[in-house]
């Protein structure tokens, strides 16, 4: 029979994980098919009832499910579990079904695959402390990078994101100051996705051009803050890559396959500048 997979949220019509997915499918000769589902606020259980009974073969969580969904489902793994978040839903050989969270490890696997993994004593420095942050700074931990330092405009966030991972909680000021002791720095806060937030979270005057300079927002690929990290010569990680890779690890708990990424982000940035043209 042929399997299918989703991703269930609100909203959703936007997503380009159905396109990538479905490419994925086709280049490694899977008969399957990924589909987008609109599902709102407050039905995500019935939403997993659903796919239950339908015979989805897994599905891809996004706002506003991923914590709700963790009581619906019967197993979540335990970086998802610190988390208290899951983006994959894998159905195992028994019907159960398993929670995983690839966010945090695909941004781990965009970065390494840029700069490689000869930066991990590198000082790290994570802008913002929500949901986002809390994943990187785990997947980051897990990946083997110790030294690691967050800045939010709440501190108080920083402050209990650092409890859980023994790192230093830092204000937005406090971190422009020290920018140039940072050798890896990964944006996390909306700042710079739209005009409404454009600007820089935190001034790049003190940053070090060695330094590596990370942005999770991916529309537009080159914001506020790396286009001041590239005028400053600095290498740049832009937030495609998470998305390419969250999506890429689900795949492959899926299949056990590793898809292209590379050739996935040549299609997606040439699919942008023609939506710009
Ligand atoms: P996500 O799951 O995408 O991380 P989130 O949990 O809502 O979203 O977290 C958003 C992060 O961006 C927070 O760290 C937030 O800072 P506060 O904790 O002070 O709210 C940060 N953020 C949002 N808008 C911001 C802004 N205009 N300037 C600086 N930081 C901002």
């Amino acid at each position: 029979m042929k399997k299918w997979y989703a991703v269930i949220g609100d909203p959703v019509s936007h997503s380009k994980s159905p396109a990538m997915h479905e490419e994925w499918f086709r280049e490694n000769g899977i008969d399957a098919s990924y589909v987008p589902i609109h599902v709102p606020a407050g039905t995500v259980g019935d939403a997993v009832a659903a796919l239950r009974r339908l015979g989805a073969s897994g599905w891809n969580v996004t706002v506003p499910h991923k914590q709700a969904i963790i009581p619906y489902l019967d197993e979540v793994d335990p970086l998802a579990a610190e988390m208290q978040a899951v983006n994959t839903v894998k159905v195992l050989q028994d019907g159960r079904l398993l929670g995983m969270n690839t966010d945090g490890p695909g941004f781990v696997r965009s970065l390494e695959e840029r700069i490689g993994s000869a930066r991990r004593n590198d000082r790290v420095l994570i802008i913002g402390a929500g949901g986002a942050a809390n994943g990187i700074a785990l997947a980051m931990l897990q990946g083997g990078y110790g030294k690691i330092a967050v800045c939010n405009r709440t501190v108080a966030k920083a402050e209990a994101l650092c409890e859980r991972i023994g790192g230093e909680a830092l204000g937005l000021e406090e971190a422009a100051g020290r920018l140039g002791e940072f050798g890896i720095i990964i944006q996390t806060t909306p700042v710079g996705m739209s005009t409404a937030t454009s600007g820089l979270p935190v001034a790049v005057d003190h940053l070090n051009p060695d330094a590596v300079v990370a942005d999770i927002v991916y529309s537009p690929l080159h914001t506020d803050f790396l286009k001041a990290a590239m005028n400053n010569g600095n290498e740049i990680v832009d937030g495609l890559g998470m998305f390419i890779w969250q999506g890429a690890l689900a795949f492959n708990e899926w299949t056990g396959l590793m898809p292209d990424t590379l050739g996935t982000r040549k299609r997606l940035i040439a699919e942008t500048e023609e939506t710009i043209c």
